[in-house]
């Protein structure tokens, strides 16, 4: 596959990548800030980025990745903000059931929708349903997701089941964790510059690798992935061993 000609031979080989990858897409308001332009035309191209970065990693073979799109706490924006965004979800998820479904991808939504448009929770289980069979990469988008908040409702869905107290065990909470099923979080990417996690998968991302990049998320690229690749490929996961 020639991605980037004679760099091809640094790539990371498949069998050292990630196999469940978690993107915090932050820097849109930075980026639109910098050229003058409202923070909603920095969420315009961090969507256009997302979709290009996600078939990038179906095309790489990573099996699951996890982009944070809109936080529990990004509703303290401004309204208008807020509006903006859930209509680029409304864009992307109606282009989900036509274009993007000639993806080999198989989409799912991580996070509280109750407290969505209806509209958009119907597009959501139609795009999900739409997907289902893929083969490809599995991608999740965290919407009103918040980490805190995913732990609350498995521990409810826990009491709700009637699991006793000595059958609460790691497996148990994670088996009620919107990602129950699929592979541990390897790589934690966040690019802006900002060194947090910001609520994001912090059950999953227990022994993560994190990456910080300074590039705004519209900037991202490619070639920034392979970076983040690169630097995991160079680190020494022991989980507590030796
Ligand atoms: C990330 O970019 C997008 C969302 C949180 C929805 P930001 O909007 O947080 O951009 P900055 O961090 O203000 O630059
Ligand atoms: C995290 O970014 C949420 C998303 C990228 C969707 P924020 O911009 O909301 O995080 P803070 O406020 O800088 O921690
Ligand atoms: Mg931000």
């Amino acid at each position: 596959m020639q991605l980037f000609g004679k760099k091809d031979k640094q790539q990371v080989p498949q069998e050292f990548l990630p196999r469940h990858v978690g993107i915090i897409m932050d820097g849109n308001g930075r980026w639109a800030k910098k050229r003058g332009l409202p923070r909603t035309a920095g969420h315009v191209t961090g969507a256009k980025v997302f979709r290009t970065i996600a078939k990038y990693c179906d095309r790489r073979g990573i099996e699951v990745l996890t982009v944070y799109a809109f936080s529990t706490e990004n509703w303290k924006r401004p309204q208008a903000e807020v509006d903006s965004i859930m209509n680029l979800l409304r864009d992307y998820l109606k282009e989900s059931l036509s274009d993007f479904k000639h993806e080999n991808i198989r989409t799912r939504f991580i996070g509280d929708r109750s407290m969505l448009a209806e509209d958009i929770q119907a597009l959501m289980a139609e795009a999900e349903e739409a997907t289902a069979e893929k083969t490809g990469m599995t991608l999740n988008i965290a919407v009103n997701y918040g980490g805190r908040d995913e732990i609350v409702h498995a521990v409810r869905t826990l009491v709700a089941d009637g699991v006793l107290a000595e059958a609460v065990t790691a497996e148990a909470v994670e088996s009620r964790l919107y990602t129950a099923g699929q592979p541990e979080v390897d790589l934690i990417l966040r690019p802006s510059g900002e060194f947090r996690l910001s609520n994001y998968l912090i059950w999953q991302s227990a022994y993560a690798e994190y990456v910080f990049m300074d590039v705004l998320w519209p900037d991202f690229t490619e070639k920034d992935l392979e970076e983040a690749f690169s630097e995991y490929a160079r680190r020494n996961r022991r989980f507590g061993g030796v």
